[in-house]
């Protein structure tokens, strides 16, 4: 019996007098049916705002939308609970990364600089999104791309002394308990981290280190790399061990569903929609955004008004898709699919940002990984029992935290693309990345080996040459090159900006710095395709900042926001 974290924690708090061992389900949540949290499919219904996708941005803003107005809220989502569909996988941060169902399964078109492989990208399909879905490592970017991003758009709020308190107020920061870690194992934290206690989203260091990180300081500091305090303050430019959203009361993943949607629940204006896929936003002739018509299969489509916004957030990959399917997009694209236009946007599902992987370094070592540490029946019997009973050990580290030498190139030049083919949401949007199609992009990866290369060459537990690629390659920067495409660069389900964000009146943004989209009204987009910039780094962190800025333009703008100040209201 494994019911989903939320399930447990609203019985308990509601009906702890009650025999809690004869439920196995939770007839109520927060004093309200269980199903009263649930759309009845196929009827059609009315909210104040509708949000289309429950992932990471969207389980925030409905989060928010409840906690900071009166309004009623529907959040339509076409996955459902990873902790229902997924064992509780999703929930141990070693297994995190084992999915089955919850990803879209989309892949990218291959190119000749991918070396013609057919890639896999990801996307996570389930209430919490891609942070359901995610290896959850949490860090911000940099000073510098927050304050081009202000610039850019014309919006102070976007400069990093300004956006910082909106990635402030989603987390609560907790230092590393180095009573559990290993000895030679500490990791850094700033003060400012210690002071950010207010959000829901935990954010820590697992309980448990592997022994070959601890390598990792000497290494990166013989190859002149600096300690930085953390990566969440602004700085990324050293080494330190990673944090991630884990949440401290029981070690399991912090996501948006956990943190944000399912305490949301509780407060009977949230109405979810799950296992439900939007097919269409719909306008009325004054092309406002009046609500969406939902596709379940063996139902007849049916629709969910907004009187307020229609919120879009299904994530780099899909909202563009959504935005094309509901008549907003490059008129050429569109009137090839027979799809009439509603606002002729040329460039949405233009100007992808993607960060990518392009491998790493082989090696063997003396000290024993963190595979190798789980590689027995026993040894997985005995740290399951570990992490139940006392929240310790390789179960609460997702495999990765430091020693790993993989090479990822952020901030790139190279840029891609989204499309669509075909008039069916059921279908896979067209992508195409374009990686390492720059020359700078390709000779920033050139020299990331070889500064991987003098970083490795400290690590006095090394043994053995390079495996993979061999010296041979190493020694060559055209063969490198080579290597790099044909073998080494892969996703690292980093996408954004394909409904870029720019100031007022530029021709090539989607949205403008509230998150409106152009040419129409009562609708935004907001998750990680409505960004301004890519800042370097992951991305959840920014997504979380960024849905916190946007939301609070929700908010004040009382759901009336309508750019000509047209205040004839719907409904
Ligand atoms: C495998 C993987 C690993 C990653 N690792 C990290 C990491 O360790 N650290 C980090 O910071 N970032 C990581 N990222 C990136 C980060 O998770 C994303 O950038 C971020 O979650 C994006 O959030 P979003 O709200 O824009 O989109 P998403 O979180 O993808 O949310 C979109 C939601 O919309 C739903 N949806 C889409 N279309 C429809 C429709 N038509 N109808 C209804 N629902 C729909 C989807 O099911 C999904 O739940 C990773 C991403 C992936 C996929
Ligand atoms: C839902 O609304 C649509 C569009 O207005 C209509 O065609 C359909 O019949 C309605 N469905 C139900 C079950 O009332
Ligand atoms: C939704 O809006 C449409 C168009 O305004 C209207 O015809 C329909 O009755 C509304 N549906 C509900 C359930 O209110
Ligand atoms: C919600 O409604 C209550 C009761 O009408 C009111 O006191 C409160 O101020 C409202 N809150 C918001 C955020 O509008
Ligand atoms: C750190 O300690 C672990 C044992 O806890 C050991 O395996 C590892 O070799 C040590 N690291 C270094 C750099 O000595
Ligand atoms: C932590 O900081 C100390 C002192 O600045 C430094 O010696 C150490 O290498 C740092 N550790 C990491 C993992 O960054
Ligand atoms: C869009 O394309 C259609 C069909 O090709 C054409 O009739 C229309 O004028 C175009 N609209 C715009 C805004 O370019
Ligand atoms: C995870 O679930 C499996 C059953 O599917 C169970 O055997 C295992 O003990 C659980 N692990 C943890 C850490 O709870
Ligand atoms: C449309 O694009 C998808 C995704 O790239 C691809 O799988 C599919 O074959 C394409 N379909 C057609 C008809 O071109
Ligand atoms: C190095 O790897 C390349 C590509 O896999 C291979 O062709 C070559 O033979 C290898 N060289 C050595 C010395 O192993
Ligand atoms: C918006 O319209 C209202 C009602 O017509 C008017 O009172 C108000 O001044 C207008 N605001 C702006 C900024 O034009």
């Amino acid at each position: 019996m494994h019911s989903g974290r939320w399930h447990l924690k609203y019985f308990v708090l509601s009906f702890c007098s009650i025999a809690v061992q004869a439920q196995w389900f939770p007839q109520f949540i927060g004093g309200h049916l269980t199903g009263t949290s649930f759309g009845i499919p196929g009827r059609n219904a009315t909210y104040d705002y509708v949000i289309i996708g429950g992932r990471t941005a969207g389980s925030v803003v409905a989060a928010r939308l409840v906690e900071g107005t009166n309004a009623t809220v529907a959040v339509v989502e076409a996955g459902t609970f990873y902790e229902l569909s997924n064992g509780n996988l999703s929930q141990v941060p070693y297994y995190s990364q084992q999915y089955s169902g919850l990803d879209w399964q989309s892949h990218i078109e291959s190119g000749m600089f991918t070396g013609n492989r057919p890639l896999h990208y990801a996307q996570g399909k389930n209430l919490g999104g891609s942070s359901g879905r995610n290896p959850m490592l949490y860090n911000r970017g940099t000073k510098g791309p927050y304050d081009l991003w202000a610039e850019e758009v014309g919006d102070n709020s976007y400069r990093w002394d300004n956006f910082f308190l909106f990635f402030e107020k989603s987390i609560n920061f907790t230092p590393p308990d180095m009573t559990l870690r290993a000895a030679n194992a500490s990791a850094n934290y700033s003060t400012q981290a210690q002071q950010e206690k207010s959000g829901p989203l935990h954010v820590h260091y697992p309980n448990y280190a592997q022994p070959i990180s601890s390598y990792g300081p000497e290494a990166y500091a013989g190859a002149g790399f600096s300690p930085v305090q953390d990566f969440i303050s602004g700085d990324l430019n050293g080494y330190n061990y990673f944090a991630f959203a884990i949440d401290l009361d029981g070690n399991t993943r912090s996501s948006a569903e956990t943190a944000f949607f399912s305490p949301a629940m509780s407060s009977g204006r949230l109405t979810v929609y799950q296992s439900s896929t939007v097919r269409k936003i719909l306008f009325d002739r004054n092309k406002r955004a009046i609500g969406v018509e939902i596709d379940l299969p063996g139902l007849q489509p049916y629709d969910l008004n907004a009187t307020k916004e229609v919120i879009l957030s299904a994530g780099a990959l899909r909202s563009p898709q959504l935005l094309m399917l509901s008549e907003i997009g490059l008129n050429a694209t569109m009137s090839q699919l027979g799809i009439p236009t509603v606002s002729a946007l040329d460039f949405v599902g233009q100007n992808m940002h993607d960060s990518c992987a392009i491998g790493g370094i082989s090696f063997q070592m003396t000290t024993p990984s963190q595979t190798s540490i789980l590689s027995t029946e026993e040894d997985r019997i005995k740290a399951d029992e570990q992490f139940r009973v006392s929240g310790t050990g390789p179960l609460t580290n997702i495999g990765a935290d430091f020693a790993s030498v993989n090479v990822i190139l952020v901030a790139t030049t190279s840029r891609g693309h989204v499309t669509i083919n075909s008039t069916n949401v059921f279908d896979q949007p067209v992508i195409k990345t374009n990686w390492l199609s720059t020359i700078a992009d390709q000779e920033v990866a050139v020299d990331a080996y070889r500064r991987v290369l003098s970083t490795v060459e400290n690590i006095e537990a090394r043994v053995g040459d390079y495996t993979a690629p061999n010296s041979t390659i190493l020694s060559d920067n055209t063969l490198l090159l080579q290597y790099i495409q044909d073998e080494g660069v892969g996703p690292i389900h980093h996408a954004s900006i394909t409904c870029r964000m720019g100031r007022e009146g530029d021709a090539t943004a989607v949205v403008d710095p509230k998150g409106r989209v152009s040419g129409v009204q009562r609708l935004r987009v907001i998750d990680s395709s409505s960004f301004g910039f890519t800042p370097p780094g992951h991305t959840q962190a920014a997504t979380y900042g960024h849905t916190e800025k946007l939301v609070t333009d929700v908010i004040r703008d009382g759901g009336y926001a309508d750019r000509w100040n047209e205040t004839v209201g719907m409904g």
